[in-house]
């Protein structure tokens, strides 16, 4: 059977991710892939409801990181990981990384206590709930132990790198703007800082995309990016 393939896009907010990430979902239907097309906050009924809140109402840095994680679980357990399991192509429009931008970066919230939770909430195996009525919760993490059970990420992270003026400019002619849009420069300045950090930390499945060229030129490159990738021996 086909292997699954798990994707995510990121990018500070008005960086253009979500024309593309349409296009790459075309690229796959065409080489015949089942694609499921999600994104974060959100992805299942429980996950939006989450996303609406974190959105819009103001919260304690560790309650807004807390929610994220919990839409997250959700996602993983009722969507991602089921599948991943048929061998689908999930394309993810954020996923762990915006939580290391935007909460550890962007929110100067504590990168420690982000990877913890990471580890609780993405720990291999993730069984369906639905499937698996005497699932338990994630143990601890052996990372205490010296090492650390494998964890649920992408297998690609495309990351849509934007200087934040640029992008404000973008979003100023768009919507309404939510609670993470109407923030100021500086603080999508440490949210892009936060992005480098993760990358420069997993850079085997971060590729970045320079962001500030026209709609055409980073189409290409995302295609060419993603195609090029899916050569490689291990994908
Ligand atoms: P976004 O992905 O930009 O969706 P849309 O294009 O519909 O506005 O909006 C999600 C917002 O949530 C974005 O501002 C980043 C923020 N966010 C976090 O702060 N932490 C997270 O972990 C995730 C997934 C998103």
């Amino acid at each position: 059977m086909t292997r699954g393939l798990f994707i995510s896009f990121e990018g500070i907010d008005g960086a253009g991710k979500s024309t593309h990430i349409a296009r790459v979902a075309e690229l796959f239907r065409q080489a015949g892939r089942a694609v499921v097309l999600t994104r974060e906050p959100g992805g299942t009924p429980l996950s939006e409801n989450l996303r609406e809140l974190v959105l819009h109402e103001p919260m304690d840095a560790l309650t807004e990181a807390l929610l994220m994680f919990a839409a997250r679980r959700e996602h993983l357990v009722q969507v991602i990981e089921p599948a991943l399991a048929r061998g689908d192509v999930v394309l993810c429009d954020r996923f762990t990384d915006a939580t290391f931008a935007y909460q550890g970066g962007g929110r100067g919230f504590d990168w420690q206590v982000l990877a913890q939770l990471e580890r609780m909430v993405q720990q291999l195996p993730i069984h369906a709930a639905a499937t698996a009525p005497d699932h338990q919760a994630p143990k601890a993490c052996p990372a205490r132990e010296g090492g650390c059970a494998s964890l649920r990420q992408p297998d690609l992270t495309v990351w849509f790198d934007l200087d934040p003026l640029i992008a404000a400019e973008r979003l100023a002619s768009a919507r309404v703007p939510d609670k993470f849009e109407s923030q100021p420069a500086d603080f999508f300045a440490a949210v892009r800082a936060g992005y480098a950090r993760r990358q420069a930390e997993v850079p085997d499945r971060f590729a970045r995309i320079e962001a500030a060229q026209s709609i055409e030129a980073v189409g290409a490159d995302v295609s060419r990016l993603v195609t090029e990738w899916l050569k490689r021996p291990a994908a």
